[in-house]
């Protein structure tokens, strides 16, 4: 013991060091904690609307499909949010004095568009895509999880670059037939893998070393 630790001073000093040491690690674990916690990530985490939209009653009750208000979500790199008509073809007739569509109503008579506040986002230095995604057999649930369940839209993960990437170099874990694109609590008909290794082919998805390039997704 002597020869670990000489002279008292010498032993002070080791501990101070490993005081700043652990004090370190417990900042930098704190860091990684917060980058994970719903503090940071929003995930499951409510954001207030104007109005509060129930996808979970118009898509289970009604059975509406995603594309007759996200109308761009197979065509453009934008999924589009509905206009005021779009709720209007049915709210004109149906719960017209309802209070939570006030804001509708008003939005329709004075033609000011609705303000939806933003859910899902990504910085600007990402370049992402929703038609080639839908095209290409990537369903809705696999990034937005159970909307068909939701009373208000919620951020089902948060885009880490390794959420991209992740599926980029293994896409045959995740793709579906088109068939099944916004089906909500989809289970394959098949072993995943068998039917994934086949949809790569069917669909023609580059190689993943291609796929994780940096320009992909950094323009
Ligand atoms: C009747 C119209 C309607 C239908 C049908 C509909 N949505 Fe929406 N959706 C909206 C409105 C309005 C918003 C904006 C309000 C909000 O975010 O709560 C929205 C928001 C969203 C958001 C969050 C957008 C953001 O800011 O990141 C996602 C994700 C979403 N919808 C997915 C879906 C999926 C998947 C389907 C089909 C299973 C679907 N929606 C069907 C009207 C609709
Ligand atoms: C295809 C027809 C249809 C469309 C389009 C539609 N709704 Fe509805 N919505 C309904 C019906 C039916 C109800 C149930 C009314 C009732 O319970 O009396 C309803 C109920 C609601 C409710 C009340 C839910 C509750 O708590 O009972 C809100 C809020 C609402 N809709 C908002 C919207 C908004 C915002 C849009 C546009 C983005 C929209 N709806 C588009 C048919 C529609
Ligand atoms: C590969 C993952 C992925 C898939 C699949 C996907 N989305 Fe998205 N979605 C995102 C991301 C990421 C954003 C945020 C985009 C941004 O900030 O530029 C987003 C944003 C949205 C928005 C907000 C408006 C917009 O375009 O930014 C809506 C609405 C939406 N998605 C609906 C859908 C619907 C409906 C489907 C299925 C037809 C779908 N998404 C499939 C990842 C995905
Ligand atoms: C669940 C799987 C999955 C996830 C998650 C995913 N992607 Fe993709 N992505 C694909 C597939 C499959 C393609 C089509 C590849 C092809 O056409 O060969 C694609 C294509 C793309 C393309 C177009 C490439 C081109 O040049 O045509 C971009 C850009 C892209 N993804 C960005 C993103 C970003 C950014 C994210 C994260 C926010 C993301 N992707 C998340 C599966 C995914
Ligand atoms: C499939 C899409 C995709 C590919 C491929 C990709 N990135 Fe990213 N990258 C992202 C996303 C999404 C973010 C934003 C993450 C966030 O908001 O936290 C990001 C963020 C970053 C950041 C900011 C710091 C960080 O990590 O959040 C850097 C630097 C970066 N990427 C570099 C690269 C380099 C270098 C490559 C090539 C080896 C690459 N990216 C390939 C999607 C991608």
């Amino acid at each position: 013991m002597s020869q670990l630790f000489p002279a008292r001073s010498n032993f002070i000093a080791k501990i101070s060091i490993l005081a700043v040491v652990l004090f370190m690690a417990a900042i930098a674990g704190g860091l990684v904690w917060y980058i994970y916690s719903p503090a940071f990530t929003k995930v499951g985490v409510a954001i207030p609307q104007p109005v509060p939209f129930p996808h979970n009653f118009h898509i289970a009750a009604l059975g509406l499909d995603c594309r007759y208000c996200h109308v761009g979500v197979d065509q453009s790199s934008f999924a589009d949010l509905p206009p005021t008509e779009t709720c209007m073809s049915c709210h004109s007739q149906i719960a017209t004095t309802l209070a939570s569509l006030q804001p509708v109503r008003d939005s329709y008579a004075n033609g000011t568009p609705i303000q939806w506040n933003r859910v899902n986002s990504l910085p600007d230095y990402v370049y992402f895509n929703h038609q080639i995604h839908v095209n290409k057999g990537v369903g809705c649930e696999t990034c937005h999880g159970r909307v068909d369940t939701e009373t208000t839209a919620v951020r089902a993960k948060y885009f880490y670059m390794s959420t991209c990437t992740e599926c980029h170099s293994n896409p045959e874990k995740y793709l579906r037939p088109q068939a099944n694109i916004y089906d909500m609590g989809y289970t394959p008909s098949e072993a995943q893998m068998t039917l994934g290794a086949k949809l790569v082919k069917e669909y023609d998805i580059m190689p993943p070393n291609q796929l994780v390039d940096c320009s992909i997704c950094h323009r």
